[in-house]
């Protein structure tokens, strides 16, 4: 059975002291949340350190938002997987569209962060999804099923087993538009398809997929009533404690 996660994208909100109280405002509340539904925060670099204390013996996890695709060096400004690791986190986001529309993340560099951040023993959220102009054009199952193969198709089904999928439609992020149900239903199960395809269904149907934009607890329900939906990456509800754990008892 594949494991229900609610995922908090901070991105780059919260000064440290901000995102410690934030932390332990979650971990407070994360005792109303039934057992089975993993809870993660993805804080920037600055605050893992200070944020691994606070959900230290919690079940709160800890994740980074990106990491570098060199293993160490001279590579200013960079933070490796083995860096983040040694903060105590277990996580990281990948392949934000964020980060490949603002920093020219390319799927090359996907694989080769994933293949850091797996070796590292870091355990990993890879985003993918379509553009409004990809939407509009229809093209949307054909761009998600490319970033999924591109990625994660260098990966083996033992992999898989600390590979999440987050399907984030760029339309629908800090928009407030949220895909529908029904939208991100069917690009879950196209995922869940193209991962049967090349690992077999077993590996397709343990294989966790969250849905991320726009999730807030007024329609976490709906969409995690969906079959192929197990969860949501948040990005502005996951900043108010409430409004995170609100959407994480929406299942
Ligand atoms: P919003 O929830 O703010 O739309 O952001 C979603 C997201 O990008 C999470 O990674």
């Amino acid at each position: 059975m594949r494991k229900k996660i609610v995922a908090g994208n901070w991105k780059m909100n919260t000064t440290v002291a901000e995102g410690v109280e934030l932390a332990k405002a979650v971990v407070a509340k994360s005792a109303e949340v039934p057992a089975g539904v993993g809870l993660i925060v993805a804080t920037p670099f600055t605050h893992l350190v200070s944020v691994a204390e606070v959900v230290k013996g919690s079940r709160v996890e800890l994740s980074a938002q990106n990491c570098a695709d060199k293993e160490k060096g001279a590579y200013t400004g960079e933070v490796s997987v083995n860096m983040i690791k040694s903060t105590g986190a277990t996580w990281t986001i990948l392949g934000h569209s964020e980060r490949r529309q603002y920093y020219g993340e390319t799927d090359e560099k996907l694989v080769e962060k994933t293949r850091l951040a797996l070796a590292a023993g870091l355990k990993v959220i890879l985003c993918v999804g379509e553009n409004l102009e990809e939407r509009e054009a229809g093209k949307h199952f054909e761009v998600v099923k490319n970033q999924t193969e591109a990625v994660l198709f260098n990966f083996t089904a033992e992999d898989m087993k600390n590979i999440v999928v987050a399907y984030e439609p760029v339309w629908a992020i800090g928009t407030g538009k949220t895909a529908t149900a029904d939208q991100a239903e069917e690009i879950h199960a196209c995922i869940r398809k193209v991962l049967a395809g090349k690992f077999g269904e077993q590996v397709a149907e343990d294989t966790t997929i969250l849905y991320g934009g726009s999730c807030k607890p007024s329609n976490a329900k709906e969409l995690f009533a969906q079959p192929d939906i197990d969860g949501g990456l948040i990005g502005g509800a996951a900043l108010k404690a409430d409004d995170f754990i609100g959407i994480a008892l929406s299942f």
